[in-house]
C-alpha cells in the first residue's frame, strides 16, 4: 500500500547474445545462467519474453573470429547475425520490440567499438561506418537504435541518415553517458572480442570520476535527436541515472551490466545470500532511481517472478 516504486515485466529488456548456426545453444562461461543462441533459438525466446510482458529484446552478437576484420565491415553486411535475428523475430510477428546496438567492437579485429589509426581511435571516420551500421539495422526492422560507441556526433549523423533514408519512426536509445567499466568484463568474452581487445576504451568512454561530463553528453545526445538515454553501468552508477532522470525528463534507461549479473550470481552461488532476492532488489532500485526501464540479463526470470508472485 506504502511502495512508492513497482518494478513489472515492461520495465525490463532483455540483451541476449546471438550464435551462428541452427538449434544450437552455447553457455557463456563469465556469465552463469547465460547463452548464446542460434536465431532459431532466439525466435523461441522471442515468444517467451512476448508471453511473459517484456517489452523489447537487445540483440548482440557473437561474430565468428574470420569475420573480425580492421574496419569492422561486417556491421554493415545485411546478413550479418543481428540483422537476421531481427528480420527472423519480425517475420514471426512477435509482439516485441528489437534493440540493436550500434558500435563496431563484436565486428573488429581489434575489439574497439570505433576505427583506429595508429594506436587511436579515429572519431568521424567511426560516425561514418556508424551510419551504414545503423541504415542495414534499421532496414532488417530494428525498433530502436543503441548507439553504445560513444563517439561525438554519431546520434545526430544517424538521426539525419534515417530520416533521409525514410526510417521515420526508428527510435534511438543512446548509451549517453557509459563509463569506461571493468564491470563490462564478461560481455566481452560473451560477444568473444576480450582476447582483441587492445588497449582500453578510456579516449571514448567515461571516466567513473564524473558527472557533470555525463549531463553534458546526456544534453548533447538529445539536441541531436535522441529519444532517450542509457546510463551504463547501472548499480555503481544509480546517482547518474537518478541526477539524469530528474534533470531531462526523457526515458533514462540503466543497464545492469554482465559484471553486476555475475557478481550477483556467482556470489548468490557461493551461499552469500539469495539469488532472486539480490536480483530483484538490485532491479527495483534502478526505478527508485527513477530508471524508465532496465537492461538485465535476469529479464525473463524476473519477469517470471513477478507474474507468479
Ligand atoms: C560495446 C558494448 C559493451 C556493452 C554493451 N555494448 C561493452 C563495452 O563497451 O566494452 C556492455 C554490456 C555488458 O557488460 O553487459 N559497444
Amino acid at each position: 500500500m506504502v511502495a512508492e516504486n513497482v518494478l513489472s515485466p515492461s520495465d525490463l529488456i532483455w540483451p541476449i547474445f546471438v550464435l551462428e548456426g541452427v538449434a544450437k545453444r552455447e553457455p557463456v562461461a563469465s556469465m552463469p545462467g547465460v547463452e548464446r543462441m542460434s536465431v532459431d533459438q532466439i525466435v523461441e525466446s522471442a515468444l517467451e519474453a512476448a508471453r511473459l510482458g517484456i517489452p523489447a529484446l537487445a540483440l548482440f552478437p557473437y561474430t565468428d573470429p574470420k569475420l573480425r576484420t580492421d574496419d569492422g565491415r561486417e556491421a554493415f553486411n545485411p546478413d550479418n547475425l543481428v540483422c537476421r535475428a531481427t528480420r527472423a523475430i519480425k517475420q514471426a510477428a512477435i509482439d516485441i520490440g528489437v534493440v540493436l546496438d550500434v558500435a563496431l567492437d563484436p565486428y573488429t579485429s581489434h575489439g574497439h567499438d570505433g576505427l583506429l589509426a595508429g594506436d587511436e581511435i579515429v572519431n568521424d571516420e567511426t560516425v561514418s561506418a556508424l551510419v551504414k551500421q545503423s541504415l542495414v539495422q534499421a532496414e532488417a526492422g530494428a525498433d530502436v537504435l543503441a548507439p553504445s560507441d560513444m563517439m561525438d556526433g554519431r546520434i545526430g549523423a544517424i538521426r539525419a541518415a534515417l530520416e533521409a533514408a525514410g526510417h521515420h519512426s526508428t527510435q534511438i536509445m543512446s548509451y549517453a553517458a557509459k563509463y569506461a567499466s571493468a564491470f563490462y568484463g564478461p560481455f566481452r568474452d560473451a560477444v568473444g572480442s576480450a582476447g582483441f581487445l587492445k588497449g582500453d576504451k578510456r579516449t571514448y568512454q567515461m571516466d567513473p570520476a564524473n558527472t557533470e561530463e555525463a549531463m553534458r553528453e546526456v544534453a548533447l545526445d538529445i539536441a541531436e535527436g535522441a529519444d532517450m538515454v542509457m546510463v551504463k553501468p547501472g548499480m555503481p552508477y544509480l546517482d547518474i541515472v537518478q541526477r539524469v532522470s530528474q534533470t531531462f525528463k526523457v526515458p533514462t534507461f540503466g543497464y545492469q551490466v554482465s559484471g553486476e549479473y555475475a557478481m550477483i550470481v556467482r556470489a548468490a552461488q557461493a551461499g552469500c545470500f539469495d539469488c532472486d532476492k539480490a536480483m530483484m532488489e538490485a532491479l527495483m532500485a534502478f526505478k527508485r532511481a527513477g530508471a524508465a526501464g532496465i537492461l538485465t540479463y535476469y529479464a525473463p526470470r524476473a519477469a517470471r517472478l513477478l507474474t507468479e508472485s
